[in-house]
């Protein structure tokens, strides 16, 4: 295992983190999806076994239960061995006592005393305004201060200015973003990942395959791949450019096999900051063209087209669209796109009044586009 160096703190962690929100499940006697607890916690005493350093969950993964599995895998004498991160559920914050009365609950669950990185989960510039409302940075420097916590910090979704804003605003000990060779405009971006390094704050990655995304690559991707004349799987190729960024500390991915497990540390055993050649780099610039070729429509999300005047979600279904398509995904019984379609915002509310059309700055033939788009998700 490789470890990395953590910024200002001085310290370093393994470069791969077990990201525990995709536990691996099964389904019980009385038919429901459960976490396969026993897989669970042998992926994750195998994964300190053989060097990790990092484990990550939240209050929130597997509908609360998550922090549980995880205790049960510390136990004897795995605590010791790795440090915990885990996050604070700003959903449930509603007044200053909700922090305190939370954070017990956590260390309760996780059978620990005290969290190595704390997080504020999920952090938006809407959801910080009200957690400072709170009083969250008064309760980080207390936990700190008592040693219930060694380090503050958070895990963040929204754009970049957001992400500037918040990383400013607090002497935050590390943050955790949304990165891969897809999203380097997305969220904090490049330009987040690089800021946050200018000033030495640690950076852990989530979302490095996009949700597993990346590991299924489609012909028009595959064929690249294949023409290099280095020979690696998507998910290394995924794992390497990340780590060839020197800001990147650990690189969390959520396993759901001792396979996964396998693969993932021995490719983390070998990543390395800034090796890779202009050739290697090259090939991620075209591998992210090819993906970005298979969008379906031009939709940049700007949101001029919104609100529609009968609730059609034009941004959302279009992004959902793009995804399936650029991803290898199946549109029938798509559950993104079901949720629309119980909440009544689907393609098919459209009432053609055109609206929309007259101000989208990519001139897109929404109407159209919206009954393509139904077709391929009703099959
Ligand atoms: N703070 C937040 O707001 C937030 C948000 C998202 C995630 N996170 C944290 O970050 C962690 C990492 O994110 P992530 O789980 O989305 O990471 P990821 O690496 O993008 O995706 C993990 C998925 O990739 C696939 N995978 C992993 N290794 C593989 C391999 N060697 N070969 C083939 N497929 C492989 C598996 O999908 P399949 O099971 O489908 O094969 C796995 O579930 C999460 O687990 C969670 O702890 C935090």
């Amino acid at each position: 295992m490789k470890y990395r160096s953590f910024g200002k703190l001085g310290i370093t962690r393994s470069a791969f983190g077990i990201g525990c929100m995709r536990f691996p499940m099964i389904t019980n006697e009385n038919g429901e999806k459960v976490v396969d607890e026993e897989l669970a916690i042998r992926i994750i005493r195998t994964a300190i076994d053989k060097g990790v350093n990092y484990i990550d969950t939240a209050y929130v993964y597997s509908e609360g239960k998550n922090e549980t599995v995880v205790g049960k895998a510390l136990a004897d004498g795995y605590r010791e061995r790795t440090a915990v991160a885990t996050k604070l559920p700003t959903w449930n914050c509603k007044t200053p006592e909700d922090l305190p009365r939370l954070f017990e609950e956590q260390c309760r669950a996780l059978g620990t005393s005290y969290i190595d990185f704390y997080l504020v989960h999920a952090l938006n510039g809407e959801s910080w305004d009200k957690m400072c409302s709170l009083g969250i940075k008064e309760f980080l420097d207390s936990l700190k201060a008592s040693g219930r916590i060694k380090y503050a910090c958070f895990s963040f979704h929204d754009g970049y200015d957001a992400f500037e804003r918040i990383l400013n605003d607090y002497d935050w000990d590390m943050c955790q973003i949304q990165y891969n060779y897809m999203d380097i405009n997305n969220q904090a971006g490049t330009k987040g990942l690089e800021l946050a390094g200018k000033k030495g704050i640690p950076v852990v990655i989530m979302e490095g395959l996009l949700g597993g995304k990346l590991a299924n690559a489609p012909d028009n991707v595959q064929e690249l791949f294949d023409a290099f004349p280095i020979k690696r799987s998507p998910v290394e190729w995924a794992f390497r450019w990340l780590c060839n960024h020197t800001e990147v500390g650990t690189v969390l991915s959520g396993v759901t096999s001792m396979e996964q497990l396998e693969d993932n540390l021995r490719i983390f055993d070998t990543v390395e900051s800034g090796l890779m050649s202009s050739e290697e780099l090259e090939l991620i610039d075209k591998v992210r063209e090819a993906y970005e070729s298979r969008t379906k429509v031009g939709c940049t999300g700007c949101k001029y087209c919104m609100p529609c005047p009968n609730g059609v979600e034009i941004p959302r279904i279009f992004s959902i669209w793009n995804d399936i398509c650029k991803f290898n995904g199946t549109y029938k019984d798509n559950a993104r796109y079901k949720r629309l379609v119980s909440s009544g915002n689907d393609a098919t509310k459209c009432i053609e009044c055109a609206a929309c059309e007259s101000v989208c700055p990519q001139n897109i033939s929404i109407i159209q586009m919206l009954k393509n788009a139904h077709n391929d998700f009703t099959g």
